[in-house]
């Protein structure tokens, strides 16, 4: 056997890789803030489009593995001339493609600053600091969305990670059987039902708890894309009378991904009451709308209702990925689902929890978490909630003024009827006018937005989530498809 002094020999003998010690790291920050600045000006020019083949991008890359450590500088040099300029800009106000992300500058500070602290907030004792922030950052949100005090959460990966631990606290809740210890092995099949609008986190949360796909009960939605309670009922009351099954969750969209539309949402809350079951909403897009100016706000005030609700600070509180937020009405709920000790957690446990000073670890799944509190608490405290609602009803409006200028257009239609910031429309005339429409939109790479397919007919869709889109930039998108149609119109 090796003595202790041969390890300890051996160990001085083990050299320190030659790499950037913590001496130097501070001076290679002040030699990163340029490469930053130039990103940030970037930021604002049209570079949103990817412009090489996956296949060329993968033959600059596939490189081997270095086996020698190497200078710093060679690693941000590289990172200059070869990374950056494979990073297209989606913060970019002409980008108006899927659900876009332009974090605002506390929130970017916040972000930047994340990592170098490296706070731990799994638990209270790894950091009182940092735990406290992320509390008070969820409290917060629960202010500013007006829900019940005794709601409490935490921050997840993003929107589909929120939704993952509402649905999993909630079947918790009402499966009559204790899930925590038997799983899925009870003598139902637990059933869960949503819109045919919902987006697809909610089917991968069932295929990550071990439901499956077959248990997400998918009901169509009506002429505007929304889940209405009695379009549930007939086939919730059809599971009922099936003694193999057991309905346990519904749940309602506050902003549905393709057209924005938000579900009757104080009628699945008085189905889910009757029925007792779980209810669930999905805001990752649209609930922070609901402190707009915009009338649809009205409608939002019914996620108040609901038993959890998913959120994603990353959307509409310009804050950068990830930042996903789960919030469930009694905190209780979401500990009782979440809560498992271990020998190696003995120092970490609290006799109680003191307001903004919790185990994270107890309310969520992972038990190392990034501070995501920092930059959603630096976002909040910068704009205020006034300052946020300003922002989200400028988006709003700026939709608004698009929709308007589609209504009195002799040749384009609005295709659903949102009030938020998603705007589906289309060229009157053929699939195939349309979807040339938009690929000479994406050629041309002064606007980027991505197509949908509503009521079978291919249709343009533009989401404003940028700090900067104006309604000048709606009239410059409008006279682009003109110029366009009138270009390809002999075609057809
Ligand atoms: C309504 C809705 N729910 C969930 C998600 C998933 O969120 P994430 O992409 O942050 O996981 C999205 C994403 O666009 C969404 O629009």
């Amino acid at each position: 056997m090796t003595s202790t002094d041969q390890i300890k020999a051996q160990f001085h003998k083990t050299p320190y890789p030659k790499i950037i010690s913590p001496e130097t790291l501070v001076n290679q920050l002040k030699t990163i803030l340029p490469i930053a600045q130039t990103f940030l000006e970037d930021r604002s020019k049209n570079n949103f489009y990817r412009t090489e083949k996956p296949s060329d991008v993968n033959r600059v890359f596939d490189i081997p593995l270095p086996i020698e450590p190497s200078p710093i500088e060679e690693c941000l040099k590289y990172m200059e001339r070869e990374i950056i300029p494979r990073f297209p800009s989606i913060s970019n106000p002409r980008f108006l493609a899927f659900i876009p992300s332009d974090p605002a500058p506390p929130a970017l500070l916040g972000a930047l600053l994340t990592p170098l602290f490296n706070q731990y907030t799994g638990t209270v004792i790894g950091s009182p600091g940092a735990s406290a922030i992320e509390g008070l950052s969820i409290k917060w949100i629960t202010q500013i969305l007006d829900l019940d005090p005794s709601s409490w959460g935490s921050f997840t990966m993003g929107g589909s990670g929120a939704n993952l631990t509402c649905i999993y606290t909630g079947l918790v809740d009402k499966a009559p059987w204790n899930i925590k210890k038997n799983g899925l092995f009870g003598d139902k099949r637990l059933l869960i039902y949503v819109s045919d609008q919902s987006h697809n986190c909610i089917k991968k949360a069932a295929m990550l708890l071990g439901l499956g796909e077959d248990s997400i009960r998918i009901i169509p939605s009506d002429d505007s894309y929304r889940l209405t309670a009695e379009s549930v009922r007939s086939t919730l009351e059809e599971d009922e009378n099936d003694d193999s099954k057991l309905p346990i969750m519904l749940i309602g969209t506050a902003g549905t991904t393709n057209t924005g539309a938000i579900d009757d949402l104080a009628g699945l809350y008085e189905l889910a009451q009757e029925k007792n079951m779980w209810f669930h909403i999905d805001g990752a897009y649209g609930a922070f709308a609901k402190i707009s100016e915009a009338p649809i706000a009205k409608k939002l005030e019914f996620i108040k209702l609901a038993d959890s609700i998913a959120l994603d600070t990353h959307k509409w509180l310009f804050v950068p990925f990830e930042g996903g937020c789960a919030i469930v009405k009694d905190s209780k709920k979401l500990h009782n689902a979440f809560e498992l000790g271990a020998e190696y957690l003995q120092d970490t446990e609290m006799e109680e929890d003191v307001q903004l000073q919790r185990n994270f670890r107890s309310y969520g799944f992972p038990l190392s978490r990034e501070f995501r509190g920092l930059k959603i608490w630096m976002t909040i405290r910068n704009y205020g909630k006034s300052g946020l609602k300003q922002l989200i009803t400028r988006n709003i409006l700026v939709a608004d003024y698009l929709r308007s200028r589609i209504l009195e257009h002799p040749n384009l239609e609005l295709m659903a009827e949102s009030q938020l910031s998603i705007v589906c429309f289309r060229w009157i005339g053929s699939d195939e006018l349309n979807d040339i429409i938009i690929s000479e939109i994406q050629k041309r790479k002064r606007f980027y937005l991505s197509r949908t397919t509503l009521r079978g007919k291919t249709t343009l869709r533009v989401c404003i989530l940028n700090l900067h889109t104006t309604p000048e930039l709606m009239d410059d998108l409008i006279k682009e498809i003109e110029e366009i149609e009138a270009i390809i119109s002999e075609k057809f």
